[in-house]
């Protein structure tokens, strides 16, 4: 039998051979630890208000009792959580034969299903796989037997149509995750090394647990507004003409474009923060062009630092020790640039250095950065596991920061950007750990221009998004191998709404801009591209509501109709937000496909056929058409037509109203400073009822439009936006 004491809001439980701790975050978020305070690099803020709960010994057990839940602990740090009503919510089970020296194993209920754990390739659904962390970059086709991807994100959210919760196992080691393969009825989590230390998130609703979710490993901060735009890449633009090419077409065949990445071939033999003057010999002017024609620039970097005498970011880290090390000697591994070293990015002062250099890319007017290859990728084999990254405590192994490598990457070259480009960070990464949403956006990598990542962009984004990551997006069209015209157009229709919209591809690929085929696919990749620019006001609604409870832009049909057991294995739609249901065609030669739509009525957004919902339609789908639904009684707000998103050019905003009854709140700002911090944006609450809408300001500032445009029925009003309140009869 156990003893126990209580410490502020940790139950500690002495088990005689051992301790368990047991901290009350909230009422309905608790921390299960083998240690009283474990290092997090995703929870940073652990400053938790206070929180009440009575603790309760009964013969064989104790019972922590929140307003919000009950849990029940056992002999052998059994711990068992119900809700008030007694319900069982999440059951241990104390496994004999465990496979890992941590390990928690965990009742299922015949009807549950498991979602999460970031960017693998899989279903919704991952009940009866199993899967690992540890930051990978494979770059064969990647498949569903793949265990790791680039991203470790240890985050499962459980349920069935009444009951959910969340696991989060904070451990950055490589972690496994066995989710009711081995058994049917018991999922578990566990790690060879590191800590015992999980969080239980419990909630009434998807919206509750990703919020709980977020409110530890924090929120996706407000990005600036052209980065929701859309994004042209290749591997490579190999010179300045390329480059300007590129914009000049954009703007010729008038299609909407914010942004130009830059990879790799703009440096010089591949070094970090340099620049190929050969190629790009004015590569300054170049950007300042750009800018001109309203086009950013971004350029990737990778950590893999050129061995090579006289370049300065190698001597300087070699001189002040900021590079990992075997054996003693500096470790030497190869990527781009052939023999690389590779910065402790788990030393502060070697992230500030990192962040310092960032300026020489500002400098020339750059937007944004994107971090690649920091799993860290080798092209010599994996780094051993005790290569050692220097860190200003005390050395770290590999295998201990390996699934942060990209996160303290991305920390640093954030911190640059805030710092020298001044604006909110635009950061884009490949590895990540939990809470990097704080830093940057992702996307996923080396996909392949094949119909069945197409198909996976749906489940993967989507289960980015419950995962902390809402900002993020696929390579459009597919990276590695050659696309078609009709890959690629179905790409781009599925991605209209994706929040990371960026069409990329390998070197050595068949092009793959919107010109690229016929006209045809022109028109039709203009006309997404357009419709995408029109629902920028909506998306960005949704990325003000991210800072607040961290729901992401794109939604399994489940988050909002968890109830409705048709939604839990639905892999092929999508909502965005709570009002707008996509259904992509993800199939070749397909023409026609099965909608669900679930309770409610569902206006087609291109007939304007209205249905009632909790059936199965049959929608055609003709090459150029994405079927997409509004759900009645929503309003919907637009931009009229741009060629890319300059926050000042925005003076008026559409309003469209589906139905007779709605409510929305619409936010504004001047879409890339930090300003908004100190109060400098506007909310709108727009309302219909009884035939009038009536638009109000609820902040009392200068901030707001000079017109509306509304739209309702087949009526359209114009009106200025004068008054603080103003009703309008429809
Ligand atoms: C990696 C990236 C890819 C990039 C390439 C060259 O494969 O994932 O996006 O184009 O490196 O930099």
């Amino acid at each position: 039998m156990f003893t126990y004491q209580i410490e502020d809001n940790v139950v500690i439980i002495d088990f005689k051979t051992f301790k368990g701790y047991i901290r009350v975050i909230t009422p309905s978020i608790i921390n299960i630890a083998d240690k009283s305070e474990i290092p997090s690099f995703a929870v940073e803020n652990k400053d938790f208000p206070n929180c009440t709960f009575d603790v309760i010994k009964e013969k064989d057990s104790l019972l922590i009792r929140t307003n919000s839940l009950i849990v029940k602990v056992s002999d052998n740090f059994k711990v068992d959580f119900y809700n008030l009503k007694n319900e069982e919510i999440c059951i241990d089970y104390l496994s004999e034969n465990k496979k890992h020296l941590i390990e928690v194993t965990k009742k299922l209920k015949d009807d549950e299903c498991i979602y999460g754990l970031g960017d693998k390739i899989s279903f919704l659904n991952k009940r009866g796989y199993d899967y690992i962390n540890w930051n990978t970059d494979d770059p064969s086709p990647h498949l569903e037997t793949y265990k790791s991807l680039y991203k470790s994100i240890p985050f499962i959210i459980c349920f069935n149509k009444k009951l959910i919760y969340g696991i989060f196992f904070d451990n950055h080691y490589k972690t496994f995750f066995d989710l009711g393969k081995t058994h049917p009825d018991y999922y578990s989590f566990g790690a060879d090394e590191g800590h015992l230390n999980y969080y239980f998130i419990y909630g009434n609703n998807f919206t509750e647990v990703v919020k709980g979710y977020t409110f530890l490993t924090g929120r996706a901060p407000l990005p600036q507004l052209w980065t929701l735009g859309a994004h042209q890449s290749r591997w490579s633009y190999f010179t300045e003409e390329e480059v300007r090419d590129i914009a000049n077409n954009y703007r010729k065949h008038q299609i909407p474009l914010d942004c130009i990445h830059i990879d790799i071939d703009y440096m010089d033999k591949y070094k970090v923060f340099t620049i190929s003057n050969e190629r790009f010999p004015t590569f300054k002017k170049m950007v300042d062009d750009l800018n001109n024609q309203g086009i950013k620039a971004v350029t990737i970097i990778d950590p893999g630092v050129k061995v090579e005498e006289g370049y300065g970011v190698y001597e300087e880290g070699i001189k002040e020790g900021y590079f990992a090390t075997y054996g003693g000697e500096t470790y030497v591994n190869a990527v781009w640039p052939g023999d690389s070293v590779f910065p402790s990015f788990i030393s502060e002062k070697v992230r500030n250095w990192w962040k310092s250099k960032t300026k020489f890319l500002t400098d020339l007017g750059i937007r944004g950065i994107w971090d690649d290859m920091n799993e860290p990728a080798s092209f010599k084999g994996p780094l051993p596991d005790d290569v050692v990254f220097p860190g200003d405590d005390r050395d770290y192994l590999h295998k201990e920061i390996h699934n942060v490598y990209g996160h303290l990457m991305a920390k640093a070259t954030y911190d640059g950007l805030k710092e020298y480009d001044k604006k909110r960070p635009f950061v884009i990464t490949r590895a990540c750990y939990s809470g990097t949403q704080k830093y940057s956006i992702v996307w996923t990598g080396d996909n392949t221009s094949i119909w069945t990542h197409l198909q996976f962009q749906i489940p993967q984004l989507c289960t980015l998004g419950i995962s902390g990551f809402p900002y993020c997006g696929t390579d459009i069209g597919g990276f590695g191998g050659d696309t078609n015209k009709e890959l690629l157009i179905r790409w781009v229709e599925a991605s209209c709404f994706v929040p990371f919209f960026r069409n990329h591809t390998a070197n050595g690929t068949r092009r793959q801009e919107p010109w690229q085929f016929d006209d045809e696919t022109l028109n039709i990749y203009r006309k997404y591209v357009v419709l995408r620019y029109s629902f920028i006001p909506y998306l960005y609604d949704l990325a003000y509501e991210i800072e607040k409870s961290g729901a992401p832009i794109l939604r399994p049909l489940a988050f909002h109709y968890q109830d409705d057991v048709k939604t839990h294995n639905l892999n092929d739609q999508y909502l965005v937000g709570e009002s707008i249901l996509v259904a992509p065609i993800v199939n070749q030669g397909q023409r026609a496909r099965m909608v669900y739509l679930p309770q409610g009525e569902w206006i087609d957004y291109w007939s304007k056929k209205v249905h009632k919902g909790d059936q199965y339609i049959i929608k055609d789908a003709p090459l150029d058409t994405l079927p997409i639904f509004i759900k009645n009684n929503s309003i919907i707000v637009q931009d009229p037509p741009y060629d890319y998103l300059d926050p000042k050019l925005r003076k008026e905003l559409i309003i469209d109203i589906y139905g007779d009854k709605a409510k929305y709140y619409h936010y504004l700002d001047d879409g890339e400073s930090f300003d908004y911090k100190d109060g400098k944006y506007q909310v709108y609450l727009f309302e219909v009822r009884n035939s009038v809408l009536t638009i109000e300001r609820l902040r009392n500032n200068n901030i707001h439009y000079d017109r509306f445009i509304i739209r309702y029925k087949d009526q359209e009003f114009i009106i200025e936006d004068i008054n603080t309140k103003t009703e309008i009869k429809l």
